[in-house]
C-alpha cells in the first residue's frame, strides 16, 4: 500500500534529522505508526492554505514564478488559466509531489508542507482528485467507498469492531451526498463517467479531508451532471475547503466562489467571475494566444 510505501521513505529519507527538526512531531508517528498522529489543522487565522513566494523551475523555465496564493477556512476557489499557467504545478507542490525552488507552503497555522511526505499530507486533510476516475470497476458502489475507508481506519477497526455501524451510516450518509444511493450495489464500472466521478470523490470524502484540490472534475460530464455536480461543491464548502482547477465558465460561475487567474506562473487577477473576466490583462492571455 502507498502508505506502507510513505512510511519507509519518509524513515530512509529523513533519517538522522533530529526529531526536533520535525513540525508537529510527524516524522516520529509517521515513522512508527504509518499515520499521521493529531493531525488537526489549526485554523485559528482562518487560513487554510497559505502559499507565498513559489517557485518551481524545470530545466530553468518557471513553471511556477514567485506564486502567492491564501485560502480561507472553508473557502470554495476555483483557479483558472491556460494551458501551461501551471494549475497542476500549484497542485503538484500542495501535495508534496513537486517541491518547490523557492517558497512557503503552510497547510493551517503549522503545518509545513514543503518539509512534509506526500503521505503524510495526505494523512493531514488534504485529498486530490485527478482528472481521470480511478474507481475499483468490479467492486460495487458501496464497497469502493468501504474500501476508501479501510485504508484509513483498518487499525481502529479491528480494534473496536462495534465502529461498523458507524462506518455504514457515514457510508449511507456519502452515497446521498454524491447522488448514488440508489447505485450501492452496482459495479462501479456499470457508472456512467460523471458518476465514477461522483464516486472517486465520494471515495476522498471518506478520509475526511480538510482541503479538497480537484483539477478539472467536469470535463466530460453532461450539462446535467455538471449542474449536480456544481451543486455538490457549493454544499461541501464551508465544513471543507475546495481549490477548483477547471475550464468551464458556466460551471466556475455556478460554483460563484472567488476566481484566481493564473498565467505564467503567477497570479494575474483575483476576485468574482464577472470582475476577473472584465479585467482587460486576462482577456489579452486568453485571446492573445
Ligand atoms: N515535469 C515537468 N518537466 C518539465 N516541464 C514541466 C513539467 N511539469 C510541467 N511542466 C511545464 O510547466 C508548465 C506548467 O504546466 P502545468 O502546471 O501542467 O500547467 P496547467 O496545469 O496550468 O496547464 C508547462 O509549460 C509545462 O510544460
Ligand atoms: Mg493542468
Amino acid at each position: 500500500m502507498r502508505f506502507e510505501e510513505g512510511g519507509v521513505s519518509v524513515a530512509a529519507g529523513r533519517a538522522g534529522r533530529a526529531p526536533d527538526d520535525d513540525p508537529g512531531g510527524l516524522w516520529e508517528s509517521e515513522a512508527t505508526t504509518g499515520h499521521v498522529a493529531g493531525g488537526e489543522v489549526d485554523l485559528s487565522h482562518k487560513v487554510i492554505l497559505y502559499l507565498d513566494g513559489i517557485t518551481v523551475s524545470f530545466d530553468g523555465f518557471k513553471a511556477l514564478n514567485d506564486l502567492s496564493l491564501t485560502i480561507d477556512a472553508g473557502e470554495l476557489r476555483c483557479i483558472i488559466g491556460p494551458n501551461g499557467a501551471g494549475k497542476t504545478t500549484m497542485m503538484d507542490v500542495i501535495t508534496g509531489k513537486t517541491r518547490p525552488d523557492a517558497g512557503t507552503a503552510f497547510f493551517g497555522q503549522t503545518m509545513d508542507l514543503t518539509r512534509m511526505t506526500e503521505p503524510q499530507i495526505a494523512h493531514a486533510g488534504i485529498g486530490r482528485k485527478f482528472q481521470k476516475p480511478t474507481v475499483f470497476e468490479r467492486h460495487t458502489v458501496f464497497e469502493n467507498l468501504e474500501l476508501a475507508m479501510k485504508a484509513d481506519k483498518r487499525v481502529r477497526r479491528a480494534l473496536f469492531a462495534r465502529l461498523r455501524n458507524e462506518e455504514r451510516d457515514r457510508i449511507a450518509e456519502t452515497l446521498e451526498r454524491i447522488r448514488l444511493d440508489r447505485d450501492a450495489d452496482r459495479d462501479a464500472g456499470l457508472l456512467s463517467h460523471g458518476q465514477k466521478q461522483w464516486l472517486e470523490i465520494g471515495m476522498l470524502l471518506m478520509q475526511e479531508p480538510r482541503l479538497l484540490l480537484l483539477d478539472e472534475p467536469v470535463a466530460g460530464m453532461t450539462d446535467e451532471e455538471t449542474e449536480r455536480t456544481a451543486e455538490l461543491f457549493v454544499s461541501l464548502a464551508g465544513e471543507h475547503s475546495l481549490v477548483v482547477v477547471e475550464h468551464d465558465m458556466r460551471f466556475v460561475e455556478a460554483l460563484g466562489g472567488k476566481v484566481t487567474v493564473l498565467c505564467d506562473g503567477e497570479v494575474l487577477a483575483e476576485g468574482d467571475l464577472a470582475s476577473v473576466q472584465a479585467d482587460p490583462r486576462v482577456i489579452e492571455v486568453y485571446l492573445g494566444r
